[in-house]
């Protein structure tokens, strides 16, 4: 196996997402630093194959499917569909996107399920033994909680009696534990690697490898006569890393197999690090270079669970804070490998602090100070001779970076990269280019702007994999390019960045003042899951029949309010800005599309119907915390009132 630190070819995985719920921001996580992670390889020129996919078999998945009177095959298309979507609008940099129920990785597993029973490490037996469908997994009767509760989600096992095949698990102990010895670095964070090595210490038992109570999932290969079994969707989950790359079919891109990390959550380190590497080793194949396990996100210091109704959703959080951020927040945030908290606050101070003013604002100095004193052109020809001290400090730093993304210590090589950052934000206060300027010292001045833009350049092109979109604007500010020819000029050699001409952007993180994100405090829990499948039925009944019961229309809170002030939005044609009193001791932001309709001076003091518990929404970059019942025909538009002044605050029904 290869043990070099940068090779030239180079996998990344993310784990494979269950189908059976929507993508929390724990997802998200997970899949930003493998983005990560690939964008990086590429630009230091590696040959990069990144994948995601989704993991859609097993008794969890068939159980879900069956709730919601779908087939799992519908089901999965759904839910697959609804991560793909997510990491498309995310811009993740994924090469494929596998899904456990292509045929090619059915025939894939199936042939190296085919390859460890030829070889004598599969056989067949009958398991009796406590199953936990929630994980999809086994446990011994030591390992229960309470004589009945899963070890890792608490909730009760069943006991399962069947006839099952079995992987000689134990057979591979010695092996597996010589391999953690001899590959110190396999399991990162390192300190996690103890852990798995006392787990496989205290004594494995061999496998069970299929299931015959239900048929959501791979059936075993056709040699093996016996269609009682599908395959246990772990053995079948993890194969994914293997026919994702062609194995069993075309064996197409084999060759970027051994993969150099495979990221995975701490909750699913077992299965990467004990089994997997078992199976690999069974199917005499190279061993990955690294399971990089991560933490898990809390939110506001609490475990996120649907029943708590606290679950984050990324799409809302990047909806409103925007997506670079995010990454950011979620990469600087958390040392890798320990749990995080998301919390509003933390990612506005994040926002406010590192990203609005440590680098944004330097943007904005430069180029500022590049389009008074020299018409924004920069020459970089004289910054060595009078800024080579900084210039060696920042280079010391940068040369020490990559490794610090190798060892997937990604917080650490961010707060390097501020620290190239506050030389740069220090040189402007310590050399006061005003006053060079003031006193005729033009060529002084100009090396130290060069001096900026050059730091700004370099920091920009290893932030690169960080901050994507953000980053192209600060390139195109700067007028240069990223792309592994700047990285090997700027990074590798040291060297400086060409004659350039500076453009003025638009700040690139403005302030916040107060949260945006209104809505994840209250979320709705979504109950379909629980809900029993006659209420179900009789739900879906009335959707069809085009009714709701009057519960439902309970569910709206429409109250009077009192419009107390109204203005235009400037540059919208719509938009008329409100504020309305619902007696709730603050007025509420109303934006609504009357302008056409109304004087904003003829609203104030009159009372409208509002829809009082709409989700808050983001128009033109403002918050609008409820809705004016209106009614528009041919005529125009009139807002609906009460026909007499009500106590502000009345609810209507
Ligand atoms: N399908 C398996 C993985 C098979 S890989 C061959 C699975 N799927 S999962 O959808 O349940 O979880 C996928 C990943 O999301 C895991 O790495 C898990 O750690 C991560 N997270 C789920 N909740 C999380 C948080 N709250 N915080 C951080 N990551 C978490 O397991």
């Amino acid at each position: 196996m290869s043990k070099k630190k940068s090779c030239k070819k180079v996998y990344i995985t993310t784990p494979i997402y269950y189908v059976n719920d929507v993508a929390h921001i724990g997802h998200a996580y997970t899949t930003i630093i493998a983005d990560v992670l690939a964008r990086y390889n590429r630009l230091i020129g590696n040959d990069t194959f990144f994948l995601t996919g989704t993991d859609e078999h097993g008794q969890k998945i068939a159980q879900s499917a069956e709730q919601r009177g779908k087939t799992p095959k519908e089901y999965s298309d759904e839910i697959s569909g609804k991560f793909k979507t997510l990491w498309d609008d995310f811009d993740i940099s994924y090469d494929k996107f596998i899904r456990t129920t292509d045929e090619e990785h059915k025939i894939g597993v199936q042939k190296a399920f085919q390859k460890m029973f030829d070889k004598g490490d599969i056989y067949k037996g009958n398991y009796e033994g406590n199953y936990c469908v929630g994980c999809e997994t086994f446990f011994t009767d030591n390992q229960l909680i309470d004589e009945e509760g899963c070890p890792d989600c608490g909730r009760p096992t069943t006991i399962v009696k069947e006839e099952s095949y079995f992987f000689r698990l134990k057979n591979y102990e010695e092996k597996l534990l010589k391999f953690y010895e001899d590959n110190p670095d396999f399991i990162l964070p390192k300190a996690k690697a103890k852990e798995i090595v006392n787990f496989v210490s205290n004594g494995l038992n061999d496998l069970s490898i299929s299931r015959t109570s239900f048929d959501w999932g791979v059936k075993l290969p056709d040699s093996m006569d016996d269609d009682k079994h599908v395959m246990y969707v772990w053995l079948d989950a993890l194969m994914n890393y293997i026919t994702a790359l062609g194995y069993g079919t075309d064996d197409a891109n084999m060759h970027y197999w051994p993969a150099k990390t495979h990221l995975v959550g701490k909750d699913i380190l077992r299965f990467h690090a004990i089994f997997w590497p078992a199976f690999l080793m069974s199917l005499e194949l190279p061993l990955p270079q690294h399971i990089a396990a991560h933490g898990w996100w809390t939110r506001d210091g609490e475990k996120m669970s649907k029943s708590k109704g606290n679950v984050v959703d990324p799409r809302e959080v990047t909806d409103a804070y925007g997506l670079d951020a995010f990454r950011y927040f979620m990469l600087r945030e958390v040392p890798f490998g320990q749990d995080g908290d998301f919390s509003q606050r933390a990612l506005m101070d994040r926002i406010n602090s590192d990203l609005g003013n440590d680098l944004g604002n330097l943007l904005n100095r430069i180029s500022g100070m590049s389009g008074k004193y020299f018409d924004f052109k920069v020459t970089s020809k004289d910054v060595e001779k009078y800024h080579k001290k900084e210039l060696d400090e920042v280079h010391l730093i940068l040369e020490n970076i990559e490794k610090l993304i190798c060892d997937m210590q990604i917080h650490k090589y961010l707060e390097e990269l501020w620290k190239v950052l506050t030389i740069a934000n220090k040189a402007i206060g310590d050399y006061e280019p005003w006053n060079m300027m003031k006193n005729n010292r033009q060529e002084e001045a100009m090396a130290l702007v060069a001096l900026i833009v050059n730091i700004m350049a370099k920091v920009s092109i290893l932030l690169d994999s960080i901050m994507p979109s953000k980053i192209k604007k600060i390139a195109l500010s700067l007028g240069i390019d990223i792309n592994n020819a700047s990285y090997q000029n700027l990074i590798q050699n040291k060297g400086l960045i060409d004659d350039t001409v500076i453009t003025k952007i638009d700040a690139l993180f403005p302030r916040i003042e107060e949260p945006l994100l209104v809505t994840a405090d209250v979320q709705k829990v979504e109950e379909v899951v629980q809900k029993p499948r006659k209420e179900i039925e009789k739900q879906e009944q009335l959707e069809e029949d085009n009714l709701i019961t009057i519960d439902k229309f309970f569910e709206t809170s429409l109250k009077i309010g009192t419009i107390v002030e109204a203005e235009k939005v400037p540059k919208s044609k719509k938009l008329l800005k409100l504020q309305v009193d619902l007696n709730e001791g603050r007025n509420r932001q109303i934006l609504a599309g009357i302008k056409e309709f109304y004087k904003a001076e003829d609203l104030v003091g009159t009372q409208a119907c509002v829809v009082a518990n709409l989700k808050p929404a983001k128009l033109m970059g403002m918050i609008s915390e409820g809705m004016l019942l209106a009614a528009k025909d041919e005529n125009g538009l009139n807002l609906i009132r009460p026909e007499k002044p009500k106590k502000i605050g009345t609810k209507i029904s």
